[in-house]
């Protein structure tokens, strides 16, 4: 018997190279300015059809075991990014998600919007829909702020809540990552920014031209005097022991160090994956006693996002 049509596609993680907030908008959200950069950890999602009308998704984790913090159900970022597809385009059948995660959840590292990107890409391939991409993006910013970056990947400026992108030339990057858990609810890090600036309005956000070049030339003397992140405050009330950690390696030689995007994830930013493991190596005590659990890992950006990154092995 011939086995169902599955489409598999990729989807990166993200962190911010530079995060700037500023005031809380009616809406509830924050306008950002953001350098957005796609690094090569990511999930996979398999799209398989089903011969009714439902949108089902189950998420694993690399070795095949249920998520802790990940539900199953309509409210699934995945599941709601195809049922939004369906809809949009009139498509009458369903299908089955097949999510393997590995980027670390509630992490700071869009894991969620990644698998939202990805099933956009797979559910559109899977139903023979060619939609363009701007019904795609259109239908990425509704489901999250993160989600139209998931789609494009690579280095790209983030305005309005984050869902405006604007590609960037960026020179290759490598950074040693912290993945520690639980993770940190996005929502409460960024209330926790609103009262830690109480009294105070903040500057419009705008990424400057000696942060375009950083990025844009490299160098990682350069790109390190640019790095920051309005959410590091908050994250680091949230969870003390970053901070420990983030000293930690920027003595020990990293060229820079920050909290990922709304935390708990730490980036040091390195020459190269030899000095990632000489600073994985001073950081690890400190890790292990104020981080206790957290991995150390090694990761390279900007790679393609989820457009880009249908699979193809014929291994479905
Ligand atoms: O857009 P997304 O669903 O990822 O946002 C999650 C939460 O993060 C929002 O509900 C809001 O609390 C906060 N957020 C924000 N401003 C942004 C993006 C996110 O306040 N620009």
């Amino acid at each position: 018997m011939k086995p169902p049509p599955v489409v598999r596609v990729r989807a990166p993680a993200k962190i911010n190279l530079t995060l700037q907030v500023g005031p809380v908008r009616t809406d509830g959200f924050h306008d950002l300015a953001t350098v957005y950069q796609a690094i090569d950890l990511f999930d996979e999602v398999r799209a398989e059809p089903r011969p009714d009308a439902v949108v089902s998704v189950e998420s694993r984790d690399a070795a095949g075991r249920p998520v802790p913090g990940v539900v199953d159900d309509a409210g699934n970022l995945a599941a709601r990014a195809a049922a939004a597809l369906r809809q949009h385009c009139g498509v009458a059948s369903g299908v089955h998600l097949r999510v393997r995660k590995e980027i670390p959840v509630a992490a700071g590292l869009a894991g969620g919007s990644a698998d939202a990107a990805a099933t956009l890409v797979a559910c559109d391939l899977l139903w023979g829909l060619g939609a363009d991409c701007t019904t795609l993006l259109d239908l990425a910013a509704t489901l999250g702020s993160d989600v139209p970056f998931a789609l494009v990947g690579g280095t790209a400026l983030g305005t309005g809540r984050g869902e405006h992108v604007q590609q960037l030339a960026a020179a290759p990057t490598t950074w040693l990552m912290v993945s520690s858990s639980p993770g940190l609810s996005t929502p409460a890090v960024y209330a926790r920014t609103d009262q830690l600036r109480a009294g105070k309005q903040p500057l419009p956000p705008l990424v400057g031209h000696d942060v375009l070049g950083a990025v844009q030339t490299g160098g990682v003397d350069r790109l390190a005097a640019v790095l920051s992140n309005d959410l590091e405050p908050a994250a680091i009330a949230l969870r003390p022991g970053l901070a420990d950690v983030l000293s930690t390696g920027r003595a020990a030689g990293a060229a820079g160090g920050l909290v990922s995007g709304s935390g708990p994830t730490l980036l040091f930013l390195v020459r190269d994956d030899v000095h990632a493991e000489q600073v994985a190596a001073a950081v690890a005590p400190v890790v292990t006693a104020r981080l206790p659990g957290a991995r150390l890992s090694t990761v390279h950006g900007p790679v393609p996002g989820a457009a880009k990154q249908v699979v193809t092995d014929g291994a479905a």
